[in-house]
């Protein structure tokens, strides 16, 4: 408990460190706070967020966090430092713009950092590991600022990443919460559902986001969620969305392009079905599969009976469709 309590301790101390990097030093100004305000960020969003800068060094948080007292162990335990073979720490967020993310009460648990460097080589984010502080499954980046919005407004749009939530934040929508990364789960899941059963996916408009919000959606119908998807138009996501086209036009793009579920995964899997009656067959297959992850009967009438119009096929075949997936799951 001790342990815990010092590596919170550590970590909050690290956001103040990475912070005053950001804010009070000439590097941090013309490197870090010069690419967020790029990107469009405002200067009380930046700081909202607790937006920090790592200088570009192998051991400036290491030097530091020891000046002030912390121990070596704690700084590789939630990884800041890593150790080498020979057992010297150096920084692992070097040269990076951090985004400090936070637990459900607001304290520092862990950070992002992403690169500079436009080489594709180089990783564009690196996170902090898995730490007794820190579990990644059972985190949403954003939720401690998102947490009464969400509750206001009984909905929650789930992100990809940490510049869609602050891009989304800033322009007003401030109950969205991201998975980081494309891998939702039921653990985040569970979380959500603490303050609402209505969740809009509004991942990135790629293959990958595209994939993500399929499997994202039949783990939230499991667990009796309402589930609305938006697709963004090719190589769009919410925070370049919004940056290039301003915020009441995205509002506007949201509120006419999201689709409940079953809209959704019945046009994306017919895009690619085209006419052939086999691969419909499959589409009609593959959307009962969905439906019978609800665990709610009344809603799954309700979508039986929505499916059964659009895709034209008598209630009688999807309902026979869903009774025999049912039969092989049990
Ligand atoms: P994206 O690849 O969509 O990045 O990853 P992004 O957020 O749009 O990046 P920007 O706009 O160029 O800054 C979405 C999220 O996936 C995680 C991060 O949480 C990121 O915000 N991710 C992505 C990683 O953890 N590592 C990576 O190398 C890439
Ligand atoms: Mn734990
Ligand atoms: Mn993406
Ligand atoms: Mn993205
Ligand atoms: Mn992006």
């Amino acid at each position: 408990q001790d342990k815990r309590e010092s590596l919170y301790v550590l970590s909050q101390w690290a956001g103040k460190f990475f912070k005053e990097q950001l804010w009070n030093t000439d590097i941090g100004n013309s490197i870090g706070l010069s690419y967020f305000k790029e990107r469009g960020y405002r200067e009380d969003i930046i700081k909202k967020f607790d937006l920090g800068y790592s200088p570009d060094v192998w051991t400036g948080l290491v030097d530091e966090a020891r000046k002030d007292g912390f121990q070596d162990g704690y700084l590789t335990e939630i990884g800041l430092a890593i150790e080498r073979d020979d057992k010297s720490l150096y920084d692992r967020f070097r040269g990076r713009v951090i985004f400090p993310i936070h637990n459900l009460t607001g304290r520092i648990i862990g950070f992002g950092g992403r690169t500079l460097k436009t080489e594709k080589s180089v990783p564009k984010y690196v996170n902090s590991p898995e730490s007794e502080i820190y579990h990644k499954s059972d985190v949403l980046y954003g939720l401690s600022f998102a947490k009464k919005a969400i509750l206001d407004q009984d909905t929650c749009y789930l992100v990809e990443g940490y510049a869609d939530v602050i891009s989304m934040h800033q322009a007003g929508l401030e109950n969205v919460v991201s998975s980081s990364g494309t891998s939702l789960t039921t653990g985040q899941i569970k979380l959500i559902s603490r303050f609402t059963k209505n969740v809009v996916i509004l991942y990135d408009g790629d293959a990958a986001g595209i994939k993500a919000s399929l499997r994202g959606t039949d783990m939230l119908l499991e667990e009796g969620l309402n589930v609305k998807v938006l697709l963004f138009p090719d190589g769009n996501d919410p925070d370049s969305y919004v940056q290039t086209f301003g915020s009441a036009a995205f509002k506007e793009y949201i509120s006419a392009h999201q689709q409940d579920f079953i809209f959704y995964k019945t046009n994306i899997l017919l895009k690619d079905a085209n006419n052939d009656p086999i691969k419909r067959a499959e589409v009609i297959r593959d959307v009962v599969e969905s439906i019978a992850l609800i665990p709610d009967e009344i809603k799954v009438s309700v979508f039986i009976r929505q499916c059964s119009s659009l895709l034209d096929i008598e209630e009688r075949v999807l309902l026979s469709e869903l009774n025999k997936i049912r039969l092989h799951k049990a």
